[in-house]
C-alpha cells in the first residue's frame, strides 16, 4: 500500500470532513454493513436538483468512514445527476489503494448508502 494513501485515508478517519447531523437534511439514510455492523448515515439538502450541504456520522473501520469523509467532499455542491451517474471506480481511485474484497465492501458502504438515500436504489 503507498504511504502517501494511507496517510490520506488516515486523515480522513481521525479527522473526517462533513462530519455531524444536518437538521434541515431532506434526505437522510442510514445503511450499514451486517457482517462488522460498521455503518454511515448521511443527511443531505438537496436544492434546485444540487447538493447544497451533505454531513454524516458514523462508526467503524478506517477505510469505510474516511470514504464517507472523501465522498462527501467529492459531492458536495454537485448536482444530483452527478452523484447519479458516480462509479464505484471513481470513488476507489480516490481512495487510491488496492482493496481486497473484502475491505472493497468497507470502501463502497458510503456510495451505496448515499445512492440509495438519494435515489432508493443503488445505480
Ligand atoms: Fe466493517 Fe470495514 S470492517 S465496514
Amino acid at each position: 500500500m503507498d504511504d502517501i494513501y494511507l496517510e490520506h485515508i488516515l486523515d480522513h478517519f481521525k479527522s473526517p470532513r462533513n462530519y455531524g447531523i444536518l437538521e434541515d437534511a431532506n434526505y437522510v439514510y442510514e445503511g450499514g454493513n451486517p457482517t462488522c455492523g460498521d455503518m454511515v448515515k448521511f443527511f443531505v439538502k438537496v436544492s434546485d436538483g444540487k447538493i447544497e450541504d451533505i454531513r454524516f456520522i458514523g462508526k467503524g473501520c478506517a477505510i469505510s468512514q474516511a470514504s464517507a469523509s472523501i465522498l462527501t467532499e467529492l459531492v458536495k455542491g454537485k448536482d444530483l445527476e452527478f452523484v447519479k451517474n458516480m462509479t464505484k471506480e471513481q470513488l476507489l481511485d480516490e481512495l487510491g489503494i488496492e482493496l481486497s474484497p473484502t475491505r472493497l465492501k468497507c470502501a463502497l458502504l458510503s456510495i451505496e448508502t448515499l445512492k440509495i438515500a438519494l435515489f432508493g436504489e443503488l445505480s
